[in-house]
């Protein structure tokens, strides 16, 4: 039996990191898929991406659409477009609407609180935003407005690995664990997770990222793996060395996996997305994999054609050239062939304990 929740040990976590045997790795997707079964069932819930915007005024290392990429065009969706995405993430009977930007003060606090409240009139629809770092004001206001979730991921817990990749905005220091604890504070259900394989990133590190997703309580964990994007700095390997073998965190699908059903057993109740970026790295299975390895969220991207495009954070990303449509008729094919049905309702986080 392996150990789940709170008997599974920092030691267990790093041993299973470092697992070749594939045999053995078939024990930690099956105990994986057993408790994403027993403790949060076999629905898989589906959140309807909406990528508002793709200004950003970060410069993250990382990141296709960060400020100093100048070759990028960017795009602000307006109120109406952003509300008929909206309108038909509710016809497919989507329990939730996920707003994702970059860090866009373009999006007035203002602007995006009238955007929830009429999203709220479109029947009921969870509202989870990922804005970037925006100020406590903002935030605040979009809980009054009625927005359920934050999803922010904190991308490694290696204080010194996350402020090479994290530049600072002006005086606005980057601390995106403490703006989770008070996203948290206000209410907000929260979000947070990592890249796999950031240049730099060891797999003590990832032990550590895992034990602080436990530590945080985190309601939903985004994993997927870094993918180089050519016109960002974390691309040049003489400005950003990767570890040497062995210790260096490799981004490929079997790592991605090994870090997903370990946060499924750490954090048993949390909601976790198979995401796109895993989709990405394997588009025949990556999908199903996360699925059947612990995941239990879809994020199934409802952006109009002409901007999805261009909200390249990374390259080649999966879905980026089909429509909404096509889109949902794959993930309805892929939930049939794993047996899975979609979620109903909001989906929010399970209290079990309670
Ligand atoms: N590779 C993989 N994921 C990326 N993200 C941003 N840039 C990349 C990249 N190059 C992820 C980050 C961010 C989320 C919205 O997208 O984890 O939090």
């Amino acid at each position: 039996m392996i150990p789940t929740g709170e008997n599974l040990t920092r030691d267990d976590i790093l041993r299973w990191l470092h697992e070749p045997d594939e045999e053995k790795l078939q024990m930690l997707w099956d105990t994986a898929d057993r408790v994403r079964h027993e403790v949060v069932g076999d629905a898989v819930h589906l959140r309807g991406l909406i990528e508002v915007s793709n200004h950003c005024a970060r410069t993250c290392r990382y990141c296709g659409v960060n400020a100093e990429n100048k070759a990028v065009e960017r795009y602000r969706m307006t109120e109406d477009e952003i509300l008929s995405c909206a309108k038909r993430a509710a016809e497919y009977g989507f329990g939730t609407v996920v707003m994702q930007a970059g860090e866009d003060e373009g999006l007035s606090g203002k602007f995006v609180a009238g955007i929830i409240e009429k999203i709220k009139t479109l029947g009921d629809l969870a509202v989870t935003l990922s804005l970037g770092e925006r100020s406590d004001e903002d935030t605040g206001l979009w809980k009054e407005a009625g927005a359920n979730r934050y999803l922010l991921r904190f991308e490694t817990s290696d204080a010194t690995l996350y402020k090479k990749i994290h530049p600072d905005r002006g005086a606005r220091v980057s601390n995106r664990i403490e703006q989770l604890k008070r996203l948290r504070g206000m209410g907000y259900e929260i979000g947070g997770g990592v890249m796999v394989g950031i240049p730099g990133q060891s797999y003590d590190t990832l032990a550590d990222d895992l034990m602080l997703m436990r530590q945080l309580d985190l309601d939903m964990i985004g994993i997927g793996p870094y993918i180089p994007h050519p016109a960002t700095p974390l691309a040049d390997r003489s400005l950003f060395p990767e570890l040497v073998k062995g210790v260096q965190a490799l981004s490929d699908e079997t790592t991605v996996c090994k870090v997903l059903a370990l946060a499924r057993l750490l954090c048993p109740e949390a909601n976790l997305p198979s995401t796109t970026a895993l989709a990405t790295i394997n588009r025949e299975a990556g999908r199903a994999h996360g699925l059947s390895r612990g995941a239990n969220v879809v994020m199934p991207n409802l952006t109009p054609q002409q901007y999805r495009v261009l909200y390249e954070i990374y390259p080649s990303k999966a879905g980026i050239h089909e429509t909404a449509e096509i889109g949902m008729d794959a993930i309805r094919a892929q939930l049939a062939a794993l047996g899975r049905s979609a979620g109903t309702g909001y989906g929010s986080r399970k209290h079990t304990g309670e």
